[in-house]
C-alpha cells in the first residue's frame, strides 16, 4: 500500500492514473479504523480501479478542545487494517499540510439542512467538515467518494456542497455497520470505560422501539418517551432526538411522524457523545 503525506506528491501519482482512464474511489476518515470504515473501503474497492483512503482528524470541524484532543489516534494499526483489505493508496496530511499558515476556514450556506440537529448543536462543525471535504477532493479528484449514513446529515451537506460547487464527483450512501449488540460502530466507542459500553447498546434499543412506536403516537410523546428511558441511566445524556425528513432534515415538531421518515438521537456516556439514526 502506498503512503502519502504531501498533496503535491499525491496528486502527481494519481495523474497516471486518470492518463490511463483508471476509476478512483475515496473514502475520507479521521483514522482509528473499525469495520464500519472498512465497509466503506470494500464498496469503494469493488466499484473502482483504485481506493484512496485518508486519515486526518480534521481540528476546523471539533467545537470542543477536550473531544478534538482525546480523539483515538492508532496510525499504525490503521494502516495495518487498510493493508488488509487490499486499499491501493493511504493519504495522511500534516495539519501544516491542509491548513497552510492564513488559510481560513470556508463559509457554507446549506439553509435548513445545517441549522438543525448537529449543525445547531456544534456551532461550526459542517463549516469545518465541508471545507475539509472540498479540500480532500480537490487533493484526490475522485470519481465516487464513499460516506456512511450514521452520519446522516454530514452525507447530505457534502451531497449539498458537491451539488453548489458543480463537483463531478458520485456521493455514495453506505449502510451503518454496527456491532453484534446494535451499538453503531465509531472511533469514539474507543473512549468508553467497560461500564459505559456495556450501556451504550441502549441508544439503538430505544430507537428501534421509537420506531415501532411512531406509528401510534406524536413527535411529542415519543420524544418524551425517549427522555424517559434515558432518565433511568444517570450516566447517559440525551443531546436531541428528532424526527426529520430525510430529503432535507425537516424536522417533525408534533404532529405524527409519516412513514419514511428518521429518528435521530445524540447521547452523551460519560464526556462521549454518539450519534445513531434510524428510518422509521
Ligand atoms: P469518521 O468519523 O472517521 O468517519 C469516516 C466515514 O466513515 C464517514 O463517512 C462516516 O459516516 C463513516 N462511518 C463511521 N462509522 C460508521 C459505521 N458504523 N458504519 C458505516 N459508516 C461509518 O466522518 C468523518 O470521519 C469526518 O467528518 C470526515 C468526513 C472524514 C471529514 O473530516
Amino acid at each position: 500500500m502506498e503512503v502519502y503525506n504531501e498533496i503535491a506528491i499525491l496528486q502527481n501519482r494519481l495523474s497516471s492514473l486518470f492518463s490511463t482512464g483508471q476509476q478512483i474511489g475515496f473514502v475520507p476518515t479521521m483514522g482509528a479504523l473499525h469495520q464500519g470504515h472498512l465497509a466503506l473501503v470494500k464498496e469503494a474497492l469493488a466499484e473502482n480501479d483504485c481506493v484512496v483512503c485518508s486519515i486526518f482528524v480534521n481540528p476546523t470541524q471539533f467545537d470542543n478542545a477536550e473531544d478534538l484532543l482525546k480523539y483515538p489516534r492508532l496510525e499504525v494499526q490503521d494502516l495495518e487494517l487498510l493493508t488488509e483489505v487490499g486499499c491501493q493508496m493511504v493519504f495522511m496530511p500534516s495539519a501544516q499540510e491542509m491548513y497552510p499558515e492564513g488559510f481560513k476556514v470556508e463559509h457554507y450556506e446549506f439553509g435548513s439542512l445545517q441549522q438543525v440537529m448537529e449543525g445547531a448543536s456544534r456551532p461550526g462543525h459542517f463549516d469545518g467538515v465541508a471545507t475539509v471535504v472540498r479540500k480532500l477532493f480537490d487533493a484526490v479528484k475522485p470519481h465516487r467518494a464513499y460516506f456512511g449514513k450514521k452520519d446522516y446529515q454530514q452525507l447530505l451537506i457534502i451531497k449539498a456542497m458537491v451539488h453548489q460547487m458543480q463537483l463531478p464527483i458520485e456521493i455514495v450512501p453506505c449502510e451503518t455497520f454496527r456491532e453484534t449488540d446494535g451499538l453503531a460502530m465509531s472511533s469514539r466507542n474507543l473512549r468508553l470505560s467497560a461500564n459505559e459500553r456495556t450501556l451504550a447498546p441502549v441508544i439503538y434499543q430505544i430507537l428501534q422501539e421509537a420506531s415501532t412506536m411512531a406509528a401510534r403516537w406524536n413527535t411529542l410523546q415519543l420524544k418524551q418517551w425517549v427522555q424517559k428511558q434515558l432518565d433511568r441511566y444517570p450516566s447517559m445524556e440525551l443531546v436531541y432526538f428528532e424526527i426529520a425528513n430525510p430529503e432535507d432534515l425537516s424536522l417533525t415538531l408534533d404532529a405524527s411522524p409519516s412513514k419514511n421518515q428518521m429518528g435521530f438521537i445524540v447521547v452523551k456516556i460519560g464526556g462521549v457523545r454518539l450519534i445513531d439514526n434510524i428510518l422509521l
